[in-house]
């Protein structure tokens, strides 16, 4: 990690290697791009090697790809290995996620534990390792778990997905405290509606959202980025994810429980 031009929680946070996982689309490709740009070196994570190789191709730093499906455990047992080898890596960014939508009985079971192998083991795993390794390493470095504002409040229709986020957020913000001691900056990043491929993963009907709850990857990359050097324990990109944030979080539990289905149907 090198601070450029004030002391070590300043914005101006530059890291030397990357570790980025679900750099093929949507968020983390823009987090990754970002980073390239300031010159971070990359390590980038996904299923997809074609795209992980196209992206590796245009970027002008160092950049090898580690081609992993975190569903399973000998492939995340993988990426912990590059964690830990000589090469260090001063940032990781838990990106990784995807959902389904519809009442949990109906939707295949197999998949939903998917969800919860990738978003709650695979960047648990690698949230663990990360900070022994960053730690025993004598301190310094950032993790940057991705959440959602799903996390503020359980959500019927993704349940299996809003528990991992709530998951997320709750163990990031544990980390962040555990680690400043340490110097190392621990951030969740919880995105509202952002235009990548998730929804269509999801089977989500994107249709009926209003045009100004989207935001782009690439300003949600900016905001995670900011806030991992600022080392903030949580950001919320863009004004209308902040109020919604912040009303999901004042509500007591019966006002929430009536409101939520009621704003997402
Ligand atoms: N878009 C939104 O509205 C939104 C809102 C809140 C939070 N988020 C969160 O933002 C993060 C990034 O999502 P996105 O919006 O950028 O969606 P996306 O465009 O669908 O990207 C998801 C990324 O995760 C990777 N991935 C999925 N399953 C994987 C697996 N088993 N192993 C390895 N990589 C896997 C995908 O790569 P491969 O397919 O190549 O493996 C892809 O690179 C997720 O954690 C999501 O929950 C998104």
């Amino acid at each position: 990690m090198r601070v450029t031009g004030g002391p070590w929680h300043d914005w101006a946070m530059r890291w030397n290697r990357a570790l980025v996982t679900g750099a093929s689309s949507g968020i983390g490709r823009a987090i990754a791009q970002q980073l390239a740009v300031d010159g971070t070196r990359l390590v980038i994570v996904a299923r997809d090697r074609e795209r992980l190789e196209a992206l590796a191709s245009e970027v002008d730093v160092d950049c090898e790809v580690l081609v992993a499906d975190l569903s399973d455990r000998d492939a995340l047992a993988n990426v912990e290995a590059r964690l830990r080898d000589e090469s260090p890596i001063d940032l990781v960014v838990n990106n990784a996620g995807f959902g389904q939508t519809g009442p949990l009985h109906e939707l295949n079971a197999e998949r939903e534990t998917g969800v919860i192998e990738v978003n709650v083991i695979a960047l648990h795993r690698l949230s663990q390792v990360a900070a022994e390794v960053m730690v025993q390493r004598g301190g310094g470095g950032g993790i940057l778990n991705v959440s959602s504002v799903a996390a503020f409040a359980p959500g019927p229709n993704s349940a299996t997905y809003a528990a991992t986020k709530a998951f997320v957020s709750s163990l990031s913000e544990a980390l962040h405290a555990e680690l400043i001691e340490h110097h190392v900056h621990v951030t969740a990043l919880c995105p509202g509606f952002t235009r990548t491929e998730f929804q269509d993963r999801a089977d989500f009907d994107a249709s009926k959202v209003p045009d100004r709850l989207w935001q782009s990857a690439d300003d949600v990359a900016a905001a995670g980025l900011r806030g991992i050097g600022q080392n903030r324990a949580v950001v919320v990109p863009g004004g209308m994810n902040k109020v919604g944030a912040g009303l999901l979080n004042a509500l007591p539990g019966p006002a929430r429980r009536f409101l939520v289905p009621r704003v997402l149907s």
